[in-house]
């Protein structure tokens, strides 16, 4: 018996990836060099502190704790001036029609994230009353692929691992769910979200019966 959903935020409710992307990319640039769209294909579902590792390496950087927190910081500054724009004309296609067949049911609304931003994202594109349990990455301690942050969130809201089903779009944050011991939808492209239960490209003309009967 499913009792709530759990989303993950970024690529799932609103499409941040590109504004990551940026902010990313004019910190590698002013460090002399260049991140791809590709590379940062590999930053989905990632903190914030794991990704700076990941760029750092690929540009062959080296730093010290102190320069790599104050980039951090400098790069979250300026991703808020970009998602501080956003409305609820930036939720996904089909969320919140989703959003009103589940609050038709007894099934609960969780949040997933690892971003420390989640709240204010949801706050701005006006979600943020929809959800029942926030679970962001100022409540955790372990990025995905580990399934801490669902694990919480099923915690908070009462049930058990196999009373949630969670939906993804990053790799790491499929696996998160898997391990986590839930059923999980991906959201994107089958061939990438592999170890996901179902993969649908979106939540457009999404039915959540028929979700239910397929899962
Ligand atoms: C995830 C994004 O949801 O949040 C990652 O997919 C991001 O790209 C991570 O690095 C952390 O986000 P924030 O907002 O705390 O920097
Ligand atoms: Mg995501």
């Amino acid at each position: 018996m499913i009792k709530a959903f759990l989303f993950d935020l970024d690529g799932v409710i609103v499409e941040t990836a590109i504004f990551h992307y940026q902010a990313w990319r004019k910190m590698a640039n002013d460090l002399g060099f260049d991140i791809s769209e590709e590379f940062n294909e590999g930053l989905k579902g990632v903190s914030r502190m794991d990704s700076l590792d990941l760029i750092l390496k690929h540009g062959g950087v080296e730093l010290s704790e102190d320069q790599k927190l104050e980039l951090a910081a400098k790069k979250n500054e300026h991703y808020l001036s970009l998602v501080s724009k956003m409305t609820p004309d930036d939720i996904l296609p089909g969320v919140q029609d989703f959003f009103k067949q589940i609050k038709q049911t007894d099934v609960k609304i969780g949040l997933g994230s690892v971003s420390k931003n989640a709240k204010m994202i949801l706050e701005g594109v006006g979600l943020l009353d929809d959800f029942d349990a926030i679970i962001d990455g100022t409540k955790i301690s372990k990025g995905k692929p580990d399934p801490e942050v669902f694990l919480k969130g099923a915690a908070e809201l009462g049930f058990s691992q196999n009373e949630c089903i969670v939906f993804e779009d990053a790799v790491a944050g499929v696996e998160a769910g898997k391990n986590a011991g839930m059923k999980v939808v991906g959201i994107g492209k089958a061939e990438i979200l592999t170890k996901a239960d179902i993969v649908l490209a979106g939540f457009e003309g999404l039915e959540l019966a028929e979700l239910l009967r397929q899962i």
